[in-house]
């Protein structure tokens, strides 16, 4: 074949040149400069490729050809090249002690969810599996969903139960418990049965301590049909406890007050620490109180569309964190936003 020559050098000259040269890189930097010598965006080879126009056209196609060919060739030497560098280099690493493989690696911290969201999605789980839906509503409400409509009315002394997060004025709030959630669900499904979990974040003025927090999650729930009677609220939430505590743990109902039920009641379950005999975690009663319940106030049923004449339900509210506090021995609610990762890795 005859060869062509741009500078006087030909290609092939040039070709095995840079072959004897890249058997010569001792090293990886040697390796990389022979790479920007001859195939860098300014080596030999590129700038003789350029330099195809100078030839005879006729010899143009057949140069540009050979030249990719070599190119392709040269890439190929060098990827091997630098394959047997590095299994050198790493011989030799190792021939010196440099990596110790008897050494544990290095251990991947792998993340997990936060407790709060282990124990909504525990709870969601329970309320599914009973057929409860999940209906979500805004954390931003006004007075009037949040209290009025509850049957708090404006200076009920009900109302220093919560203290309140105003935005701006006395109307928009933050939510102070999932309750308002009540309102929204019944005004959305009126004339339909309903049966929902209303879960979300609660806001309250609190002076932060052990026991309070400004912001802490509920899971409200609500069952709104025909002839729902209290039973139905005790033989629901007994079989949610069990589901949640374990089975044959005991609970019992105390009367209470709320102003959006009637009758009201708190469910206590047997502390799940001491088993009832008493302890420090159950104050020496025996007892624990997992959540707020009570029937559907009629006010409250007439205030979502139902008429309480036909229709009857019942609630209850619960709080997570509070749980998730009885279930592990927890005696600080500020862990759960403190993102301390001592607190966090347990769970
Ligand atoms: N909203 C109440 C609170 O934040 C909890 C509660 C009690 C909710 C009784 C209910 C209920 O639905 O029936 O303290």
């Amino acid at each position: 074949m005859q060869e062509q020559s741009v500078t006087g050098h030909t290609l092939e000259q040039l070709a095995s040149e840079a072959f004897s040269a890249l058997e010569a890189a001792a090293d990886s930097a040697a390796l990389e400069s022979w790479h920007s010598v001859y195939l860098g965006r300014k080596g030999h080879i590129t700038l003789m490729t350029r330099r195809v126009g100078e030839l005879p056209k006729a010899e143009r196609p057949a140069f540009g050809q050979r030249a990719n060919e070599l190119k392709r060739e040269l890439e190929a030497a060098y990827e091997r090249q630098a394959q047997l560098l590095k299994a050198a280099e790493m011989e030799k690493a190792l021939a010196e002690g440099a990596i110790d493989v008897t050494l544990p690696g290095r251990r991947v911290e792998r993340g997990r969810l936060h407790p709060s969201t282990q124990i909504l999605r525990r709870i969601y789980q329970i309320w599914a599996d009973m057929g409860f839906q999940i209906y979500r509503s805004r954390d931003v409400e006004t007075d009037e969903y949040n209290f009025q409509l509850l049957n708090f009315p404006r200076h009920h002394p009900a109302r220093d139960m919560q203290d309140t997060f105003y935005t701006s004025g006395e109307d928009v709030l933050l939510r102070t418990h999932t309750s308002p959630g009540q309102i929204h669900a019944m005004r959305e499904y009126y004339p339909q049965p309903i049966r929902v979990i209303l879960p979300g974040m609660c806001y309250r003025h609190e002076q932060i301590s052990a026991r309070y927090e400004i912001q802490f999650h509920q899971v409200e729930g609500l069952a709104v049909g025909y002839n729902i009677r209290f039973t139905d609220l005790k033989g629901t939430l007994t079989d949610f406890a069990q589901r949640m505590f374990g089975a044959g743990r005991k609970t019992r109902f105390r009367a209470s007050y709320f102003p959006f039920t009637e009758p009201s009641a708190e469910m206590d379950v047997e502390c799940i620490l001491c088993n009832g005999d008493g302890c420090r975690l159950c104050r020496f009663s025996g007892w624990l109180e997992i959540l707020g319940c009570g029937m559907v106030h009629p006010i409250v049923l007439q205030n979502g569309g139902y008429d309480p004449s036909v229709y009857s339900g019942y609630a209850f509210g619960m709080g997570p964190e509070r749980i998730t506090m009885l279930r592990h021995g927890i005696e600080d609610i500020r862990y759960f936003w403190g993102n301390d990762l001592r607190f966090l890795e347990q769970f």
